[in-house]
């Protein structure tokens, strides 16, 4: 599923939504966040809290107990902030630098 934020015509955020299993969650069928990002001029304007709120709606209408995401270290607070718990160790991403595991439950 690929989520879009629009202001008249132009996409300012976007994301995507995989069902994808990660080891650490022991539900069956939980969804990946992917792709999460918002442009530099609209950031901060709580556009991106809009597009993980509405993902989390259209999981919860399919009955997806669980949503999760690698979260690069400069993003962690703010999936802090809309409720994600840290469920790693930090890693590495190669090319992209380290990240956490961090998951919500949506029931
Ligand atoms: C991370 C990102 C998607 C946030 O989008 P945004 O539209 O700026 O975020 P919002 O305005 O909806 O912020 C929601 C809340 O999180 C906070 N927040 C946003 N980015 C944050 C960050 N990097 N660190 C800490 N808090 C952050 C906001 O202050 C806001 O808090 P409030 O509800 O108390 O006011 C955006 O900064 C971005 O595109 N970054 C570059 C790409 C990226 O890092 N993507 C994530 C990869 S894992």
């Amino acid at each position: 599923m690929h989520i879009g934020a629009f202001v008249d015509s132009k996409c300012i955020g976007i994301l995507s939504l995989f069902e994808t299993n990660t080891d650490e969650l022991p539900e069956t069928k939980h969804y990946q966040l992917r792709g999460m990002a918002v442009d530099l001029d609209y950031r901060g304007k709580g556009i991106g809290k809009q597009l993980v709120n509405f993902s989390e709606h259209e999981l919860k209408t399919l009955e997806i107990p669980v949503l999760w995401c690698n979260a690069r270290i400069s993003a962690k607070d703010f999936y802090s902030k809309l409720g994600f718990k840290v469920i790693s160790k930090e890693f590495m991403i190669p090319d992209v630098g380290p990240h956490y595991k961090m998951s919500k439950s949506l029931t």
